[in-house]
């Protein structure tokens, strides 16, 4: 890892300014306990033991609101368990005496040599999280060498990272005509871009129903929203409702938009939110560099299952003609090695950087990194595999499955 100690600490002590967790090792008047700061050369960044444990740091930083939204599901939050849960049903089935001594992570992805198999999704509103959010996340994209698609100002985020950055569309605005997709290729190619990651399933506003009882103003994502010194977002204007009928200006995208974007840019084209055989082949047939099975995070329709019990049947129908990568769930080595053994190429995290990135800033997103990276090295140590292509689909059993 890169970033100095030092600098790091310091940059966390500025962050930190004002906020819940310096003002816990001052002594709170009338508290009889003692609250030490921290000794010199004592790091917190190196308190984490694993990427859940940012969790209740970054909770700590953020407005409870910023917290729910970074954290929260759709509806009744079925499928969000479910994308934990599914994990939990996969037993590793390790090989033993391998004589494995050096472990490599590394793999080819779209013709670009990667590290190691995690990439950094995108994710809306970082800004409500850390200031300038999306750049800092590039920045630290860039030094852990990792491939990150963003959402947001793709120039200043391609400046600002240097290493390979997608682009994200979603709504479809950009895909509504020939002309606008043609503007839309053009800024992305002129800009550096490495490559198109398409989100299938938010063409509608789902119901985030922690937002809506928190009177969440989506406008507290963009970039400059004051915040007080405890992080608190300011007076809602525009708050998340239910009870209102869907709408859109223009109709939702289609196979032909993905062949017709497919026409007009040799950029790798990845489409986010594939859950099923059928779109798995569509996207295929429709020209689709590669597919994430994904369920936004279980932040669109919920009731879809976990991503990873969808990922079998969309590998299947793919048939090795484009790589599979997974999101959704996504906490530990083991995790990624379930995935990869299932048949997914890569796998993809958002959660698990945003907490590091509201406990930390970009070291903090940084050592999400390291911590994932690393257990899943060690964890394909114990399992007696040495690299990515020894991981099939006898590494795994399904509870309860016949062998
Ligand atoms: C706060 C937040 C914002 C997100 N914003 C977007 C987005 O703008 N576009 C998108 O395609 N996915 C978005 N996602 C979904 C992620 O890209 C990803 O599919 C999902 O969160 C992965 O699951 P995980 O958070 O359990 O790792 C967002 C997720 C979170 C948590």
């Amino acid at each position: 890892m890169k970033w100095n100690r030092r600098t790091a600490f310091k940059g966390l002590a500025a962050w930190l300014g004002g906020s819940s967790l310096l003002g816990a090792q001052q002594a709170p008047k009338g508290s009889a306990k003692v609250y030490l700061p921290p000794a010199p050369g004592d790091d917190p960044l190196l308190d984490p033991a694993n990427v859940m444990d940012f969790a209740p740091l970054a909770k700590a930083k953020l407005d409870p609101l910023a917290w729910d939204y970074l954290e929260g599901g759709s509806e009744d939050e079925i499928s969000l368990r479910d994308n934990r849960d599914g994990f939990n049903r996969i037993i590793i089935r390790p090989r033993a005496l391998t004589g494995i001594q050096n472990i490599d992570l590394s793999l080819d992805l779209f013709g670009q040599k990667l590290a190691y198999p995690i990439l950094l999704d995108p994710a809306g509103g970082k800004n409500c999280m850390y200031p300038d959010g999306e750049v800092t996340v590039a920045r630290a994209a860039a030094n852990a060498k990792a491939l990150h698609i963003t959402n947001g100002g793709i120039q200043k985020v391609t400046e600002g990272g240097k290493g390979p950055v997608w682009f994200q569309i979603t709504t479809g605005g950009e895909l509504r005509s020939t002309a606008t997709m043609k503007s839309l290729v053009k800024r992305l190619e002129d800009q550096g871009c490495a490559g198109i990651c398409f989100t299938t399933d938010i063409m509608y506003v789902s119901h985030r129903e922690r937002n809506i009882h928190n009177k969440f103003d989506r406008s507290w994502g963009e970039i400059g929203i004051p915040r007080d010194a405890q992080g608190r977002l300011p007076k809602p204007r525009n708050p998340e409702r239910s009870g209102v009928y869907p709408e859109r200006a223009f109709p939702t995208p289609t196979w032909n938009s993905v062949k017709e974007l497919r026409s007009l840019t040799k950029l790798p084209i990845l489409l986010k939110g594939i859950l099923t055989a059928e779109d798995g082949a569509r996207s295929v047939e429709c020209g689709a560099s590669g597919v994430i099975v994904s369920n936004h995070g279980a932040r669109q329709l919920d009731h879809v299952g976990g991503t990873i019990e969808a990922l079998p049947e969309v590998v299947q129908a793919v048939n090795g003609r484009i790589p599979v990568l997974i999101d959704g769930g996504i906490r530990r080595g083991t995790d990624i090695i379930k995935a990869l053994s299932l048949g997914a190429k890569a796998v993809c995290v958002a959660r698990p950087y945003l907490y590091g990135l509201a406990a930390f800033g970009q070291p903090g997103v940084e050592r999400v990194l390291e911590l994932l990276r690393t257990e899943l090295a060690l964890d394909m140590g114990l399992a007696g595999v040495g690299n990515l292509a020894s991981i099939d689909r006898s590494l795994v059993r399904i509870r309860g499955e016949q062998r």
